[in-house]
């Protein structure tokens, strides 16, 4: 299977996990994309979305399906959301698309954690991937030398600007051998709002395209 053939399998999958009458948190990005295409054909079975991206709302939208602002909406049973890297354990590198704060407070009031993704993105330990970090604008070189200290390389993500008009810095370098450990280190730098690492809260089941179908791997068992 080519890996946009992984992608539209484990998207199709993903259904499997919607639940019926409820409101569905959905990420960003190619595989989200693909996800978000499969909702539309079985958009009379959900009440409506919640989009963790301004790109994500319009393409929901673009299939009937209502979108919801987070702060109205208290339960939302599942989010299926894309991954830059994951581990077998669940934690994941997101942020590749820049949505990554979103992403992360809609992953934070969901129940479950569907992370869906093709075989590349399956690693035994996180950091080739470089990591985003969303920084307020005025915070970025002194956040850019506090990672230095933590032996990353960072890179701004020049003319790209967050949906919550920050910017990016992208981290080469590092060696993730403790990602809860490493999530609660970045976050605590006065001048980040996000830390693309996705290990305190990981995914609770991971969907993983690949040439045999899908695998299906639940981290907690
Ligand atoms: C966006 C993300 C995406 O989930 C991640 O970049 C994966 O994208 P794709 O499915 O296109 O490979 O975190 O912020």
């Amino acid at each position: 299977m080519t890996q946009d053939e992984q992608k539209q399998a484990v998207a199709r999958e993903a259904i499997r996990y919607v639940v019926d009458g409820a409101w569905i948190g959905v990420g960003s990005g190619s595989t989200a994309n693909m996800f978000i295409d499969e909702l539309g054909r079985i958009k009379p079975r959900i009440r409506g979305a919640v989009a963790s991206s301004v790109k994500t709302a319009e393409r929901l939208k673009s299939h009937g399906i209502e979108v919801e602002e987070l702060n109205n909406v208290s339960d939302i049973p599942v989010y299926v959301d894309g991954a830059d890297e994951v581990t077998e354990r669940g934690a994941m590198i997101k942020g590749g698309g820049g949505a990554l704060t979103r992403e992360k407070v809609v992953a934070a009031v969901a129940h479950r954690f569907v992370c869906i993704a093709d075989a590349s993105k399956l690693v035994g330990v996180l950091g080739r991937f470089p990591l985003p970090v969303e920084v307020i604008p005025m915070a970025r070189s002194y956040v850019a030398r506090e990672l230095v200290k933590l032996g990353g390389f960072p890179a701004w993500r020049m003319g790209f600007t967050t949906d919550n008009g920050n910017v990016v810095l992208d981290v080469s370098g590092l060696s993730i051998v403790d990602p809860a450990g490493l999530e609660e280190r970045i976050n605590g730098i006065a001048g980040v709002v996000t830390v693309g690492l996705f290990a305190r809260r990981g995914a609770d089941v991971v969907l993983l395209g690949g040439d045999a179908g899908v695998r299906t791997l639940v981290p907690g068992t």
